[in-house]
């Protein structure tokens, strides 16, 4: 088995590589000589990066996972994330935090940098900012520099619609005036600012895609997330929990979309850019729990909560420059993305039962 770090001793000197966990290696290793060169999925073991990753290791690239397993949501379900990728000849896993582990020669050589990782969450950022900051924006501050000195020439990083906030306009294009109305809006607002930042010409030669997904779902969706909870309570008979009166909108994305979108992003002529993500139309809260019932065959009962500060009232991308940068247009719809999440949950439930001893 071979060391993640480039350099360990130096890595454990300067006590900024936490815990690493080996992968097999490819012959050199994405970090020792690769022609084609690697790319590097931070977040590798989230909902979005681990399907990022299952995609570029088909497609033939060699490539190391950064991930901190942060406790945000179970640590356990995000290595389970990885259960495609960890044995895969061509990944590596490095476990560490962004905003702190040294990244060594993990970067140089690389031909993308997909920037996945993030502290997600419109709600529960109006708690601990300070976990905000660290993992929205200081991590990507220190990504920045690393793959500034490492001459990486292309970093695709994650953006969300939450930096609209109550768009005045929709669809809402990349021209909106950005004005989050979450806290977690404003870290994901401030990590994008970063980004372009770094890509001035007088700074360095990187070329730089913030891709603003309007949320994302699908199999593996993370467990705070609407349509992960709607599917869990009504396979379980329980009430479903809706925020507000159900005629809020949004523009929901399939996570295999989105994945497409990153792919396009590798070789698009982009230089420093924001392209919005979208799933293609508006749906209202109401028709997903249709939606939902018919999918799962249950019926549903709803326990009305009021809204939420920081959720925004709609959602909607324009996704015309998406089109014209990326050649990007999104190809699952609604009903077929939800029965595949919907067969995922499902699965997981009578998985959960079996595991229970008798
Ligand atoms: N899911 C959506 O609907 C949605 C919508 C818009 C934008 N996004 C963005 O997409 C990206 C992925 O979201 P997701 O839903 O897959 O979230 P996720 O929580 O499932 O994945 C994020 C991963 O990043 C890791 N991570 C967090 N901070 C880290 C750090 N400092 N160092 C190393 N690893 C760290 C976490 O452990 C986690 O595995 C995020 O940037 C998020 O802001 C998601």
């Amino acid at each position: 088995m071979k060391s993640l770090a480039a350099d360990p001793r130096e890595a454990a000197r300067d006590g900024f590589l936490s815990d690493t966990v080996a992968g097999s290696s490819p012959a050199g290793g994405p970090t020792g000589g690769n022609p084609a060169g690697h790319v590097v999925v931070t977040g590798v073991a989230g909902f979005i990066g681990s399907h990022l990753a299952e995609a570029l290791l088909a497609e033939g690239h060699g490539m190391i996972g950064i991930d901190d397993f942060t406790p945000y949501y179970s640590p356990g379900e995000k290595r389970a994330n990885l259960v495609e990728l960890i044995d895969h000849d061509r990944f590596r896993l490095v476990e560490g935090d962004l905003s702190t582990m040294w990244l060594g020669d993990l970067l140089p050589g690389a031909r993308v940098v997909f920037h996945q990782a993030a502290q997600p969450g419109v709600r529960a950022s109006w708690g601990d900012f300070e976990t905000y900051v660290r993992h929205n924006v200081v991590a990507t501050q220190r990504l920045l520099e690393a793959c500034v000195r490492a001459e990486v020439p292309r970093l695709i990083v994650a953006s969300s619609s939450s930096v609209y906030g109550d768009a005045p306009v929709y669809p809402t294009t990349e021209q909106t005036l950005t004005r989050p109305v979450s806290p977690y809006g404003v870290t994901k607002l401030a990590a994008e600012h970063l980004c372009l930042a770094y890509a001035q010409p007088s700074v360095s030669s990187m070329r730089v895609a913030a891709l603003r997904y309007f949320t994302v779902y699908g199999p593996r969706q993370r467990p705070d997330m609407g349509f992960r909870r709607f599917l869990e309570a009504a396979y379980a008979d329980q009430p479903i929990t809706v925020y507000g009166d159900g005629e809020q909108t949004r523009d929901f994305t399939y996570v295999a979309d989105v994945v497409r979108a990153n792919l396009l992003a590798m070789t698009a002529p982009i230089r420093a850019d924001v392209i919005n993500v979208g799933g293609g139309r508006r749906v209202s809260l109401k028709e997903v729990l249709n939606l939902v019932g018919q999918v799962t065959g249950r019926r549903i009962r709803i326990n009305g909560i009021p809204s939420q500060p920081g959720d925004a009232r709609h959602t909607g991308a324009d996704g015309t420059l998406a089109e014209k940068l990326l050649g990007f247009r999104p190809e699952v719809e609604l009903a077929t993305g939800l029965a595949a999440e919907a067969a995922w949950v499902a699965n997981r439930r009578q998985a959960a039962t079996r595991d229970v001893p008798a």
